[in-house]
C-alpha cells in the first residue's frame, strides 16, 4: 500500500480545531512542563518526527534551549529539510535531523539514552504487534526517569486498543503521568509515561514497525 502524502498531511495543522492541533497543543504543553522540571542537559528523540514543529517551536520560544539535543528521526527527505530549515530559522544549534528509518534501531546509535521520547503520529499508521514492540523496546531508549509521550486516535469501536497500549508501557516499567483524550469516543488522545526501569543497552539492527499509510 502506498504511503500517505505526508506534506499534505502537515495541512490539517493549519485548522486550530482539528484532532491535530489539539494533539499539537498537547504535545508541546507537555513538552513545556518537562523541560521546566529538569535542570541540567536534556535529550530528546523524536521517532518519525515529521517536520519536527512540535520541539523546535517550544525550543524556539525558550532561552535555555541551548542545553537541549534533540535528535529528530524521519525518513521523507523533504520533511528532514522542512525539520532542518525550520530548526536553523529558529537559530537552534542542538537540533540535529537524521534522514533514516526509524524503525531500524541502528539509526539511535549515539541519540539514545533520551531523557524525552516523543513516539507521536506512529501508533495509529502502524499495526498493533508493531506497537507492542515498539513499546517493549522503548526502554532501550530511555534514560532513567525520561517521560515518553505517545500518541493514538481514538477509533470509536471496540478495536481501540489505547487501554492496551497504557497496560504495556506499564508492563516493561512505564508509570503513566497522564493520559489525555480530545474526545472520549474517536479523537485524538495523548499519554505520558515515565520510565522507571533500569537502563537497556541498545540493541542494533532490530526492526520494530512498517507504516501502512
Ligand atoms: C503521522 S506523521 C507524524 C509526524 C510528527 N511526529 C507529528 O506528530 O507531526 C508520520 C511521519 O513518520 C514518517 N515516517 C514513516 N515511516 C518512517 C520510518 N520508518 N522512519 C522514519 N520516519 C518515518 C513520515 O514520513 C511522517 O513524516
Amino acid at each position: 500500500m502506498a504511503l500517505r502524502d505526508y506534506e499534505q498531511w502537515l495541512r490539517h495543522y493549519d485548522d486550530p480545531d482539528s484532532s491535530l492541533s489539539w494533539r499539537l497543543r498537547h504535545v508541546q504543553a507537555y513538552l513545556r512542563e518537562d523541560l521546566d522540571g529538569r535542570t541540567g542537559p536534556v535529550r530528546i528523540v523524536s521517532v518519525c518526527a515529521g517536520d519536527g514543529r512540535d520541539i523546535i517551536d517550544v525550543l524556539a520560544a525558550r532561552d535555555d534551549a541551548s542545553r537541549v539535543e534533540a535528535v529528530l528521526l524521519e525518513a521523507h527527505p523533504r520533511m528532514a529539510d522542512r525539520a532542518k530549515d525550520r530548526a536553523a530559522a529558529a537559530g537552534l544549534t542542538g537540533v540535529r535531523v537524521r534522514v533514516c528509518d526509524a524503525a531500524d534501531t541502528s539509526a539511535y546509535v549515539d541519540a539514545v539514552p533520551a531523557d524525552i521520547l516523543l513516539l507521536v503520529g506512529i501508533f495509529g499508521n502502524i499495526s498493533e504487534t508493531d506497537i507492542s514492540k515498539t513499546i517493549a523496546t522503548a526502554p532501550q531508549f530511555c534514560a532513567p526517569g525520561a517521560t515518553v509521550l505517545w500518541s493514538r486516535g481514538r477509533d470509536g469501536s471496540r478495536n481501540d486498543i489505547n487501554d492496551r497500549i497504557r497496560a504495556e508501557f506499564a508492563e516493561v516499567g512505564f508509570g503513566e503521568l497522564t493520559y489525555a483524550e480530545s474526545d472520549p469516543v474517536s479523537g485524538a488522545a495523548l499519554g505520558a509515561v515515565r520510565y522507571d526501569g533500569a537502563p537497556v543497552p541498545l540493541d542494533p539492527g532490530q526492526h520494530l514497525f512498517t507504516f501502512w499509510r
